[in-house]
């Protein structure tokens, strides 16, 4: 038990990755853990955390590898996410998957089960950006969190399907329909 339910989203800003979390979360019983949303929360709550990273945010640019991992070791360490968890923003570089393979070790009770990576065109990302609102949606700003994602998070594919983990997913199409292709390609 464990390591099939723990599942790591990987795709570009707009791919779905969110959306399909919290259908997946509740579906499999286990926790949505989306590093974006603690981050946002953290800035919204105007703790130490959310003073450093909201102006990085706002460029569209990464935080430090560093302060990820401090976060995601303390939110993974917690008991709900013993059994599995859907992560959703993490990991982003290599570095991240090298602290993410780390952490799972040494909290002893399996490595992740799949990568899924969700695959949308890029002119589709860039629509469903539009109109969603949030501080960093503008035009310029989507369009640098997709240059960042393709030199520092792009990487991640090889990386994961080298490992023999990776299943791609075409993500345009129907939430319904998406959920129902991840829950096939991780089965
Ligand atoms: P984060 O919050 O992770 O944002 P992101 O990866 O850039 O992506 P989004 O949340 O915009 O897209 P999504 O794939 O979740 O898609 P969604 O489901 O929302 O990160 C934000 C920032 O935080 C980063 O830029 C960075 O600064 C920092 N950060 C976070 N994690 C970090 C890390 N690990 N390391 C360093 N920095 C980090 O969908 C998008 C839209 O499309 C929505 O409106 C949705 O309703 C719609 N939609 C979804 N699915 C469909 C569908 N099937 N059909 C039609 N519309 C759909
Ligand atoms: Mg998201």
């Amino acid at each position: 038990m464990g390591a099939d339910r723990k599942l790591v989203l990987l795709g570009a800003p707009g791919s779905g990755k969110g959306t399909q979390a919290e259908v997946l979360a509740a579906r499999l019983g286990v926790p949505h853990v989306s590093t974006g949303n603690m981050l946002r929360e953290a800035v919204a709550a105007g703790t130490e955390l959310g003073r450093k990273v909201s102006g990085i945010m706002n460029t569209g640019a990464l935080v430090d590898d560093e302060t990820m991992a401090e976060v995601v070791r303390e939110r993974l360490g917690r008991a709900d996410a013993r059994r599995g968890f859907i992560l959703d923003g993490y990991p982003r570089t290599l570095g991240q998957a090298e602290t993410l393979e780390q952490v799972l070790a040494g909290a002893g009770d399996g490595g992740l089960g799949r990568v899924v990576l969700l695959e949308v065109p890029a002119e589709v990302l860039v629509e469903r950006a539009r109109g969603r609102g949030r501080e960093d949606d503008e035009d310029g700003v989507v369009r640098e969190r997709l240059r960042v994602y393709r030199e520092k998070t792009e990487p991640l594919v090889g990386y994961y399907d080298q490992r023999g983990l990776l299943r791609s997913v075409d993500g345009d199409a129907p939430v319904e329909e998406v959920t129902r292709r991840i829950l096939e390609a991780v089965g």
